[in-house]
């Protein structure tokens, strides 16, 4: 398969002085709710986490309830759904398992938190799986005549096995809405925003991460300088 790149222009998280997008981590944010949660849960990410994407806590209550989430009847201890409050995590869609694989073609939508860490280029993977769907390339048809997608997959040259179970969740511009004043909800634009929505979910402090970084290295070399001095000092043979 191919190796998975980022949108033109990158991610403003890349390198090691990259920051987040705030307004593009919204974006990716409306296209995972309006698009992958239909599928995917994001079970280390609480609702109350969208502080962290400048959302108020009324806005958080209001997201919350959104989403129905797994919870006990108190009357009749039957489990059961009830609207999600803030300390409540992104559900899957799914009650079990076996529900989600008999939905999507014996295969298991994973849970999309950390699957930003857990694949190779994890941002840039996302951006290219999303935007990778496309008929058999007739070079691959020339090397390999008896490859095919079985009925119920799709070919994705991304995805390392090829086909997957995923249909292109991300089909047409203009899918999802974006407020006014974000760029066109193109399907690459939108692609990029939730890859880089998911970079947050598996790394919410990376930018804080990265400015304590800069300092720390300041005061080892600071504290190298002076261990230097002070050695040249303990052995000198000085007066
Ligand atoms: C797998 C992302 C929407 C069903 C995956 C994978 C990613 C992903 C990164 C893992 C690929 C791998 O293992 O390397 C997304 C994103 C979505 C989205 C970002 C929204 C834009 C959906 C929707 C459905 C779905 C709407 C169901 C209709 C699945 C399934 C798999 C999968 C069944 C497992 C595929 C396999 O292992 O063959 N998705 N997904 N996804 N997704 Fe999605």
């Amino acid at each position: 398969h191919l190796a998975p790149h980022g949108p033109e222009g990158g991610f403003e998280h890349d390198g090691p002085l990259g920051t987040w997008d705030m307004a593009q981590l919204q974006r990716g944010y409306q296209v995972y709710k309006e698009v992958c949660a239909a599928c995917h849960s994001l079970k280390y990410v609480a609702f109350r986490d969208l502080a962290g994407l400048g959302y108020t806590e009324g806005q958080i209550k209001a997201e919350a309830a959104s989403y129905q989430v797994p919870g006990i009847n108190p009357d009749t201890g039957e489990a059961t759904f009830r609207a999600g409050v803030p300390t409540d995590y992104f559900p899957s869609p799914y009650p079990n398992a076996v529900a989600a694989a008999a939905a999507n073609n014996n295969a298991i939508p994973p849970d999309l938190s950390l699957m930003t860490k857990a694949r190779h280029h994890g941002p840039e993977y996302v951006y290219s799986l999303l935007t990778g769907y496309g008929p058999i390339p007739d070079e691959l048809t020339a090397q390999f005549p008896d490859f095919d997608t079985p009925a119920g997959l799709h070919f994705n040259q991304y995805f390392p096995n090829l086909n997957l179970a995923m249909a292109p969740p991300i089909t047409a511009d203009g899918q999802v809405t974006y407020a006014e004043g974000n760029p066109e909800p193109t399907i690459r634009q939108m692609s990029a925003d939730v890859a880089a929505f998911l970079t947050w979910t598996a790394e919410p402090k990376m930018v804080e991460r990265r400015q304590t970084g800069w300092p720390v290295l300041g005061f080892l070399i600071f504290a190298t300088i002076l261990a230097f001095f002070a050695k040249k000092q303990v052995w000198s043979s000085g007066s």
